[in-house]
């Protein structure tokens, strides 16, 4: 959460800050701000409110004039948006801007207040800056920012700037994400790579503790012992047009619209001979076979994901599946151990509590699994093994393309386990393969029925709540439908295996309750129907989203939404989920929300 940049060379300083934190606002975005050396000495301009607040307050105050600074767009962890709470901090002769949680925060504020330290704002990262200024005694960076950096317990990106120093920028990371950009005479930090894809698609990883200081087109790295080390450079696969909204008018209706092709890309990465093949990632069939319990911890939508391996693998390769969301994994004492696979599925890679999930599986000896979109993100680069996606940078806020690609790679996942395990052929397996390959074309159709989603939110705008229902894996599918919608819409919105209605949720029927249906799974068919008819009869309007051909009853469905698509029933989510996330983004629109910055929420959650 929150996003931070920064930028050193011979740029309009100002801009470059804007133009990155706008590729981070998906990082939070209730304050925002930058300070930039002009002169000689350090302009600070932040304020509360979206990055639009921020960019008319520059133009009415007049821009920061520089080639060096810092920004920021904030989460609030501490203290409410205010101008005051706003980053970037300065107290004594430093300016930073933070990203994470400092943990110790009020004991360090007790201490420094001791030592004369007076406080403005309310939030944990200003205690930063000032310990930065204390440990600042000999005017030595480095030193202070080693110092500080041993007494922090908590996550940190630091961009920091010293009084003394004009035109240098510090920086350190633990726990939260921090990348250098490496341009021609210049040099960028930033949380993500799409904040100077426009500029440089080289970068540098800071390690935890690790620090750099930029200055006149050089850029130098320390260890947390301040010893100089040398760092590798990456090249990014990603491409600027791919960070940009290309026309569409919000990053996620662009996102839906490439599921096709990312989920092409990402099936061919992993497709060799006509098979699945993630010997590349170190997952052979040994260690497929060696398996006796698969766990998987994951947040949110990848969370969901989860749960639709969970069915794909219990059916095919009769291995048993547990899905915990990360947050209650990391604290339960989990029983697991060296004949488990722990699978960690993450957008970002870098989400606090399924981090910390790793870390638990690690120590207990389990096999470690990433399912990560960001390549050499923390999760990526502490598991035993990694699988990358490629969905290409995912903007806005609700994931979608991501998640897509995430069942795509779990059904091929299950596929291997399934034929390594001996429960399929070699045969079966390249038939399922073939299978899952008609997803891109399958994923196209569904986008073809635009207008048909657009219809369907129109009816849902002004709901106060609905349901979504379904069997199998309809039911892991109605989970994710039910979160993309609520969180992009502020309608209350459930999820039921259908048949567990009647067991209370069903008094919460009445007429003109919207419920749902995703009803494409043949095998349960007949009692999905069943079930559409219980809350049809309670005055519930029935929306369905069904195979092509499939008969109803009369009256049993209001607005039909047909599935057109020659995948098996098991893989129908791949297409079906792209219809549910039109649905939300449409409801969202027409209910006048931002559906790329929903309120509250944010993309990469580095806090607890
Ligand atoms: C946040 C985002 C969700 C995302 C979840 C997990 O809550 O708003 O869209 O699914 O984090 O993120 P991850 O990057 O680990 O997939």
């Amino acid at each position: 959460m929150c996003g931070i940049v920064g930028y050193i060379g011979k740029r309009d300083c100002s801009d470059v800050l804007m133009d990155g934190l706008e590729k981070l606002e998906y990082r939070g975005y209730d304050s925002a701000g930058i300070a930039v050396f002009e002169n000689g000495s350090i302009k600070t301009v932040k304020t509360r409110g979206k990055l639009a607040c921020m960019k008319a307050k520059l133009d009415n105050e007049g821009k920061p004039l520089g080639c060096c600074g810092i920004g920021h767009t904030r989460w609030a962890t501490h203290g409410e948006p205010s101008d005051i709470n706003s980053h970037p901090h300065s107290n004594g002769r430093v300016t930073i801007v933070h990203n994470g949680i400092i943990e110790n925060y009020a004991e360090l504020k007790d201490f420094l207040k001791e030592k004369g330290y007076v406080f403005l704002s309310q939030t944990d990262s200003e205690v930063v800056a000032c310990l930065l200024d204390y440990y600042y005694s000999e005017r030595n960076p480095l030193k202070a920012i080693t110092e500080t950096v041993k007494e922090l317990r908590g996550s940190f990106a630091l961009g920091i700037l010293f009084k003394d120093f004009p035109d240098r920028i510090y920086a350190v990371r633990k726990a939260s994400p921090l990348i250098v950009g490496k341009g021609d005479g210049e040099f960028f930090i930033a949380s993500d790579i799409p904040a100077f894809l426009k500029y440089t698609k080289e970068y540098i990883l800071l390690d935890d503790d690790e620090i750099v200081c930029m200055e006149n087109g050089k850029a130098q790295f320390f260890n947390v012992h301040g010893i100089e080390v040398s760092k590798e450079v990456h090249t990014a696969e990603w491409d600027v047009e791919q960070a940009q909204k290309q026309g569409f008018p919000h990053y996620m209706l662009k996102e839906i619209h490439e599921q096709p092709d990312v989920a092409d890309k990402t099936l061919k990465a992993v497709i060799k001979n006509g098979v699945p093949d993630f010997s590349d990632a170190g997952f052979t069939d040994d260690i497929m076979r060696s398996i006796k319990k698969v766990f998987v911890v994951a947040c949110g939508t990848s969370m969901h994901a989860g749960i639709i391996a969970r069915y794909a693998v219990e059916k095919l390769a009769r291995i048993p599946v547990t899905v915990e969301t990360a947050s209650e994994f990391r604290y339960m004492d989990p029983i697991v151990g060296k004949d488990d696979l722990v699978i960690l599925i993450s957008q970002s890679g870098e989400t606090a509590d399924t981090k910390a999930g790793l870390e638990l599986a690690k120590e207990k000896g389990a096999k470690t699994l990433a399912i990560v979109n960001v390549k050499y993100s923390a999760i990526a680069r502490a598991a035993d093994m990694c699988i990358n996606t490629l969905a290409g940078p995912e903007i806005a806020v609700a994931s979608t393309k991501a998640y897509t690609v995430q069942i795509a790679v779990l059904y091929l996942i299950a596929f291997r386990m399934a034929f390594a395990n001996g429960n399929i052929t070699e045969e079966e397996l390249k038939a399922l393969t073939k299978e899952i390959e008609k997803a891109p074309d399958a994923i196209r159709n569904i986008l073809k029925k635009e207008d048909e989603c657009r219809f369907i939110a129109s009816r849902l705008v002004n709901v106060e709540k609905l349901f979504f229902i379904g069997r199998g894996f309809d039911y892991a599918l109605s989970l994710e439908g039910s979160l993309k919608l609520k969180e992009i819409t502020y309608i209350h919105s459930d999820a039921y295996a259908a048949g567990e209605l009647k067991h209370g949720t069903i008094s919460l029927i009445e007429e003109g309750v919207p419920v749902i249906t995703i009803a494409t799974q043949e095998s349960v068919l007949p009692k999905t129907i069943s079930n559409m008819e219980e809350v049809k009869a309670r005055g519930a309007t029935v929306i369905a989203l069904a195979r092509k051909g499939t008969k109803f009853a009369e009256n049993t469905v209001d607005i039909l939404f047909e599935i057109d698509t020659e995948l098996p029933d098991m893989l129908t989510p791949l297409a079906t989920v792209c219809g549910l996330q039109l649905i939300a983004y449409y409801t969202s629109v027409l209910r006048g929300i931002d559906p790329d910055k929903p309120r509250n929420l944010a993309k990469s959650v580095t806090t607890e």
